[in-house]
Parts: C-alpha cells; structure tokens; sequence
C-alpha cells in the first residue's frame, strides 16, 4: 500500500494525507542531495534560533517550504531556520511546524540526521501538543526511513526504489535498559541530574547516545524502549531543544507508540504554546523511565 493510501485507511482526511506525503517528498529529495553533495559545510551563519548553520539546513528549509507552498491545504508553515512562520494559503487547514534537518552539525562526520514535523489545525499560539493532528520524522542513515504518526499508532516506511514502502505498522515501546542523556554539562549545575545519570550507569544500563534527537529517538522506538534526556539548568532553564520544531513531534509519535515524555513537571504534551521559539527541557522514552528522571 502507497503512503497516501495507508493514511487515508489509519483516517487522515485527504488534505492531511496529500499534506504528510508533499512532506514525504521532501524528505526523499533532503535524503539524495545529504547523499550525493558536499552541503554539510559550515556556512559561518546562525539561524533564526541561534544555531551554526550548515548549507543543507538553507537547503532543507527551501526544499520543505517549496513542497508545502505547492500544498492547498497548508496554512501556515513555521520552520527552524524562518524568524516568522510563513502564511502559505489564506484558505488552508493547516499549520506545520518543521525543523527541516536536525542534529545537522553531524552530517559532516557522516552521523544520521533528520527532519520533524508536527501538523495542527490553524493557529498553534495558546493550544497545546494534543492539538496536533500528525506528526512526523525522517531518519537519513544507512536507510532514509519516515516515522509517522496520524494518531492511530506509529508506522515505519522506508524508502525503496524512490517509494515510500511500509515497513514496519504499529511501533511500540516498552521497557529496555538504554540511556541516551543529552547535555551532561548540566551535571555541573545540578546534583539531581548527576545522580540520576549515576543511576542508569549503576543499574547497567546501556548508553546509546548519538548527539542527534532523531537518531535517538529512534533507538527508543526500534529496541522497544529506553530513555533520552535534555534537561534545563539554572543557566539555561529550557535547555536547549523547542517545543514546536523538536519535543511536541516527537512526544506525539513517543506517547502513540505507548511511551510518554515529560519536561520534568507534566507531559509535553500538556505544555501550552506561548511563542513559536520557546524551547523546554525532556525526558522522553518508556513510561517508567520518564517517571524515574520526575522523580530524580
Ligand atoms: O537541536 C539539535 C540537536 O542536534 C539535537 O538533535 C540533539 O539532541 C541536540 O541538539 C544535542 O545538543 P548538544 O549539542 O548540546 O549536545
């Protein structure tokens, strides 16, 4: 079954469904040219949210914006690298909020990266992750595969001869001892985060940590559980990675697939969104493991 198909079977309307698969085309075309071009320089600039930035994330954000403005049913499309979400059609349904390739700074060392989306229906200011209707990454690795959830599960497909191909329906995470902990700086700040990193490393835990939100995450999602963390500190409250671009996407997909994800407090899904740069700490994965970092 083709992309558009299996959406419009798990529900997604048609102008959701043609609107994850003009994503998914993007996606195809960010996956051949990481492949095929030397554009994991750096270009000496910063983005809109205060990042080095590389001539693939220019190129990635060009290559999601010309999808999505081809796309009737988007309204507004926010992207990492845009200062001010863009009003793609007065008429459309949708808003999408895409970081177009992150954990980019590793592309050069030949890592994976990937692109995330989450989609809403109108505006996002004052709602919150629930209000979203899908969301959405895509792994550029030794396969270029897309994770994708319409809120009936979450479903693999790789691409295969140019084809989005499902491989793998209704992901599911459980229980594993893997820990991916992001910023172990804020160790320095704060003695609760140190003695939770302590905790997984005395309880045998296995550490898969890559520095790129997707490629970790999608750990979590293929072994079946574990956890990934990037909490705030007293210097940088929020920490480092946004609620609209990064945590909520990945937070619907986690939850769908019987995980959870909190900032510490309450679920990022439960977060109301107050300005589309705003960031949060998270500690995303197996529901115990997310209850054990709350409660550290
Ligand atoms: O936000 C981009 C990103 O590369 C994430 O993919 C990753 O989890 C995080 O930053 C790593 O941050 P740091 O460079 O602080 O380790």
């Amino acid at each position: 079954m083709d992309l558009l198909s299996f959406l419009e079977s798990k529900g997604a309307e048609p102008g959701l469904a043609k609107l994850i698969v003009a994503l998914g085309d993007a996606c195809k075309i960010i996956g051949g040219e990481l492949r095929e071009s030397l554009h994991s320089k750096h270009l000496g600039t910063i983005n809109a949210t205060g990042d080095d930035q590389i001539a693939m994330d220019v190129r990635s954000d060009a290559i999601i914006a010309e999808h999505m403005r081809a796309c009737p049913s988007v309204l507004l499309l926010g992207g990492e690298e845009m200062a001010e979400p863009e009003k793609v059609n007065l008429d459309g349904r949708y808003s999408v909020f895409c970081d177009p390739l992150d954990g980019s700074s590793l592309a050069d060392v030949n890592f994976s990266v990937g692109t995330i989306a989450g989609i809403y229906e109108g505006e996002v200011i004052g709602k919150t992750g629930r209000d979203m209707v899908a969301a959405l990454y895509a792994v550029y690795g030794p396969k270029t595969t897309l994770i994708v959830t319409v809120k009936k599960g979450v479903h693999e497909f790789m691409l295969i001869k140019g084809e989005w191909t499902l491989i793998e329906e209704s992901l599911q995470v459980g229980e594993a001892k893997y820990f991916a902990c992001g910023n172990l700086r804020a160790c320095v700040e704060r003695a609760d985060y140190l003695k939770l990193v302590e905790n997984f490393i005395l309880n045998k835990y296995t550490l898969r940590y890559s520095g790129g939100m997707v490629p970790d995450i999608n750990h979590i999602l293929h072994k079946g559980g574990g956890i990934f963390t990037y909490p705030g500190m007293p210097s940088k409250p929020d920490g480092k990675l946004r609620l609209l671009f990064e945590c909520a996407p990945m937070s619907l997909i986690m939850e769908e697939a019987g995980g959870a994800s909190s900032n510490g407090k309450i679920p990022v899904l439960d977060l109301v969104i107050n300005n589309y740069e705003e960031r949060t700490p998270i500690f995303i994965g197996s529901k115990s493991e997310v209850e054990k970092c709350a409660g550290f």
